[in-house]
């Protein structure tokens, strides 16, 4: 039987998002005790695809997996026969054959988690595709924003800076509409996607003072690897001049957010990114229990709805 993927944000309605979020309050309880291990996902084998570098997702998602006891097979695009030229295709079949429940692929193109899951039968977890999506990573901010600032419908979250390249804002802009934040954009033009407005439906400035209406201020990272030598901005230092979050730019009470890795010093200064009003290292260490939820989340489907269940049921007893 094929699995549920989940590829794109969109691929959750509310209500997916909301029963997601509460198995992580759950998770959550679990790590706070001494062994931190339960035997949700025996039996179960995760293939990790990293094709692009990865610190935050391809740990947490490795050490969810652990955590909830399957077993885990780790990939990485050096080192592997993707190398020596064989295709993602022929890559995926190969590791079908060993009959995996999951993949969690990571890839620098658009749209290469959807080719992988026409030759799977596995769940597909898009864990970054290029500029496509990071479903895991708006669930995560989801989540951290519910438990640190409050309930998200009808908090305001304004996005900073490169949305054009960034994974990150495109699920997580949808996300928080779609848990009933109002979401805004502030940007150079140059970093806007044309759609932006009429696809994800954020209102869009290019005065960074805008953001002083926020509760949460979200901040992108520049993603110079994406922007080739074409110069999205002047320079770097008149971004930071012009668009960088510092304290002076923010009030007393805003919340910061960043997906990391960050650029300290360009679109967030280093004072900010280490201030307790920042909720970087919540965001990272939330990803664990968002990422375990996902997992179980996948594989309790009809034919594993009762183990996974009772599984869940003696996490939340123990
Ligand atoms: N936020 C995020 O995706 O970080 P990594 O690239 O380190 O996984």
């Amino acid at each position: 039987m094929k699995r549920r993927s989940l590829i794109a944000i969109t691929d959750l309605d509310r209500a997916d998002v909301a029963r997601i979020l509460r198995t992580a309050n759950r998770f959550s309880e679990v790590m706070g005790r001494d062994i931190k291990k339960v035997p949700t996902l025996r039996g179960r084998t995760v293939v990790n695809l990293f094709l692009e570098a990865s610190t935050r997702t391809s740990t947490s998602f490795e050490l969810a997996a652990k955590r909830l006891s399957a077993d885990v097979v780790s990939i990485k695009g050096s080192g592997s026969s993707l190398e020596k030229g064989e295709s993602l295709k022929d890559t995926v079949l190969t590791l079908e054959a060993y009959g995996p429940d999951v993949f969690v692929m990571r890839h620098p193109h658009v749209g290469a988690c959807r080719i992988a899951a026409k030759h799977t039968q596995a769940a597909v977890v898009n864990a970054g595709d290029g500029k496509g999506e990071h479903p895991t990573q708006a669930l995560l901010d989801l989540y951290t924003v519910e438990r640190e600032v409050g309930p998200i419908d009808g908090l305001h979250v304004a996005f900073v800076g490169d949305v054009l390249h960034s994974r990150v804002a495109r699920s997580g802009i949808a996300g928080f509409r779609m848990m009933g934040a109002d979401v805004s954009v502030v940007a150079p033009p140059t970093l806007v996607p044309r759609d932006l407005e009429d696809a994800l439906g954020a209102s869009v400035s290019a005065d960074i003072r805008d953001i002083a209406d926020a509760d949460v201020v979200y901040v992108l990272r520049m993603q110079m690897e994406r922007m080739g030598r074409g110069g999205h901005v002047p320079s770097l230092r008149e971004y930071a001049a012009r668009f960088g979050v510092s304290h002076e730019r923010l009030r007393p009470g805003q919340r910061v957010m960043h997906a990391g890795p960050m650029n300290r010093g360009v679109e967030i200064t280093s004072a900010l990114a280490d201030d307790p009003q920042a909720l970087i290292e919540r965001q990272a260490a939330n990803g664990l229990v968002v990422r375990m939820a996902v997992l179980y989340d996948l594989l309790a489907g009809p034919e594993d709805a009762p183990a996974a269940r009772e599984a869940l049921a003696s996490v939340t007893a123990a």
